[in-house]
C-alpha cells in the first residue's frame, strides 16, 4: 500500500465515498467528510500546518454544527519525504493530489543539487495547475507602506505553465546554448544577440490555448463573484507575438465566450501594459478587481500588491486547473529556517489558503468565519512578531497563542 510504504497509516475512515469529484459543470461535488491530502512542509511547515488544521476544523465544525468534517490525509514531500523514502516528491504524493482533486501544502525547501529545480513547480506541472490565484486584500490593523491599503482588493490570475518562467534555458558557453545560438543566427537570420559568445539563452512560449484557459477562468470568476472588472495585463507593446498574443487571444476569447455577460454589464474587460499597471496599482488600486496576466508579470504583480497591504508574509495562494478540478492551495512564503521550531511563525498565509480551499469546495460560510476571526485578532493588534512589531501597541503572540486567539473568535 503506497501510504504504508511512506510510513503513514491510512486514515481508517477514508473510503471512495470521501472523495471530492468533478461534476459535468466543472464544479466539485463534495461529500460532508471529504478526504483532503496535505503536505506538512519543511521548516516552519509543521507549525503553520498544525495551526491551519486546528482553525479549519473548528471553523467547519462551528459553521455546519458538526455535520461536516474534513478527513485530513497526510502525504509526503520535501525533507520529510526524503528522510523516509529517499525521494523529494514521491509519485504517491502527486497521485494522492490527483485522486483527491483538492489539497493543501506548507512551504517546501528547494532540494540542493537534486534533479528537481523546485518541488512546487514539479507539483504544478505534474497536475497541470495552470492558474496561480493570489487574492490580495488588506486586513485592518496590519501596517502598510501606503496611505489607503483598504483600496486594494484584487484577485490575480497568474498563468502558471508557460512564459519565460517555464525553465527552458541554457547557460552561456554550454554546447546547448551554442547550438541554439547557431540555429538562431545561421538558420533564422537573427542578428540581434548583442554578445553571442557569452549569452545564456531562454525561451518564452506563450500559446493561444494557454492564454484562453487562463483568461476563461479569470472571466468566469469575475462574473460568478460579481466583481465584473477584468484587466488583462501584458507587455504586448514590446513582445508583440507572446505578450501581444496574450492580449489579442484574451480579447478574442472574451468576445466569443462572454459576449452576453459583457453586453449586460456583468463583465467589463480592459487591458493594461504591465509597467503602467504597476504604477496604477499603487496610485489607484481601486481601479482593478480581477487581473489576468502571464507567468512572470504575475509573479512580480502578486508580490508587489501583497507588499502594498503589508501582507507579504500572510498572503495566500492556490494553484488550480479549472478544467480537471485539481487544486493545491499553499502558503506563499518559504520555510523560514531562521525561525523554524520556535513557535514564532505567522500561520495566516496557510490559514487564508485554507479559506480559499473552503471557498473552492463551496464551504464559504466556514471560510468567511475564519476571515472574520483573523480580522478581529489583527484589528486588536494581536499578531505574531513579524506583524505585531510594526503595530502601534501591538501584542506579540506565539504561533500557538495566536492560533488559539483566532479559534476563540470563531462563531
Ligand atoms: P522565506 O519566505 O522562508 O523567508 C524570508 C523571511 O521571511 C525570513 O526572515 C523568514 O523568517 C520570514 N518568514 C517567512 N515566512 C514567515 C512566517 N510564516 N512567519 C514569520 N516570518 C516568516 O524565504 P527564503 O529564506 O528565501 O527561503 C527559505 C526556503 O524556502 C528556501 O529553500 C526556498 O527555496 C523555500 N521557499 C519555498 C516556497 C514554497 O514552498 N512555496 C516559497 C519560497 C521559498
Amino acid at each position: 500500500m503506497a501510504a504504508r510504504r511512506l510510513g503513514i497509516e491510512p486514515h481508517p475512515t477514508i473510503a471512495m465515498n470521501n472523495l471530492i469529484t468533478l461534476l459535468p459543470n466543472s464544479r466539485p461535488s463534495v461529500p460532508d467528510n471529504p478526504a483532503i491530502p496535505f503536505v506538512e512542509g519543511d521548516g516552519v511547515g509543521p507549525e503553520v500546518t498544525a495551526a491551519m488544521r486546528a482553525v479549519t476544523d473548528k471553523a467547519v465544525q462551528t459553521a455546519y454544527s458538526g455535520r461536516r468534517r474534513i478527513e485530513w490525509k497526510e502525504v509526503l514531500a520535501g525533507g520529510k519525504a526524503f528522510e523516509r523514502t529517499g525521494e523529494w516528491l514521491p509519485e504517491e504524493t502527486t497521485e494522492a493530489f490527483r485522486t483527491h482533486l483538492v489539497g493543501i501544502k506548507g512551504p517546501l525547501m528547494t532540494p540542493v543539487g537534486g534533479g528537481i529545480r523546485s518541488l512546487n513547480v514539479a507539483l504544478r506541472q505534474g497536475l497541470d495547475l495552470y492558474v496561480c490565484q493570489r487574492p490580495v486584500r488588506w486586513f485592518k490593523g496590519v501596517v502598510s507602506p501606503v496611505k489607503r491599503p483598504q483600496d486594494v482588493d484584487i484577485i490575480v490570475f497568474r498563468e502558471n505553465t508557460e512564459d519565460i518562467y517555464a525553465g527552458i534555458e541554457w547557460e552561456a558557453g554550454t554546447p546547448e546554448a551554442t547550438k541554439v545560438l547557431h540555429f538562431l543566427q545561421d538558420e533564422m537570420g537573427v542578428k540581434k544577440v548583442r554578445f553571442p559568445s557569452t549569452s545564456s539563452i531562454g525561451i518564452k512560449p506563450v500559446s493561444r490555448e494557454g492564454t484562453e484557459r487562463l483568461v476563461r477562468a479569470a472571466a468566469r470568476y469575475a462574473v460568478d463573484t460579481g466583481r465584473k472588472r477584468l484587466t488583462l495585463v501584458h507587455k504586448g507593446n514590446i513582445m508583440k507575438f507572446t505578450e501581444g498574443g496574450f492580449k489579442r487571444w484574451g480579447y478574442e476569447l472574451l468576445e466569443r465566450e462572454f459576449a452576453k455577460e459583457m453586453k449586460d454589464g456583468r463583465l467589463i474587460a480592459d487591458d493594461c501594459i504591465a509597467d503602467a499597471f504597476l504604477q496604477n496599482a499603487l496610485l489607484k488600486p481601486e481601479a482593478y478587481s480581477v487581473v489576468a496576466t502571464l507567468n512572470l508579470n504575475g509573479d512580480y504583480i502578486s508580490d508587489m500588491l501583497a507588499a502594498q497591504v503589508g501582507g507579504i508574509g500572510i498572503s495566500p495562494g492556490g494553484n488550480i486547473n479549472y478544467t480537471t478540478g485539481h487544486a493545491i492551495f499553499e502558503a506563499t512564503h518559504g520555510t523560514a529556517p531562521d525561525i523554524a521550531g520556535q513557535d514564532k511563525a505567522n500561520p495566516c498565509s496557510l490559514i487564508l489558503s485554507a479559506c480559499m480551499m473552503l471557498e473552492h469546495i463551496g464551504w464559504a460560510e466556514a471560510a468567511r468565519s475564519i476571515e472574520t476571526a483573523i480580522t478581529r485578532c489583527l484589528s486588536q493588534g494581536k499578531a505574531t512578531a513579524d506583524l505585531a512589531r510594526f503595530m502601534p501597541g501591538g501584542t506579540t503572540l506565539t504561533t500557538s497563542d495566536f492560533t488559539a486567539e483566532i479559534i476563540s473568535h470563531l462563531n
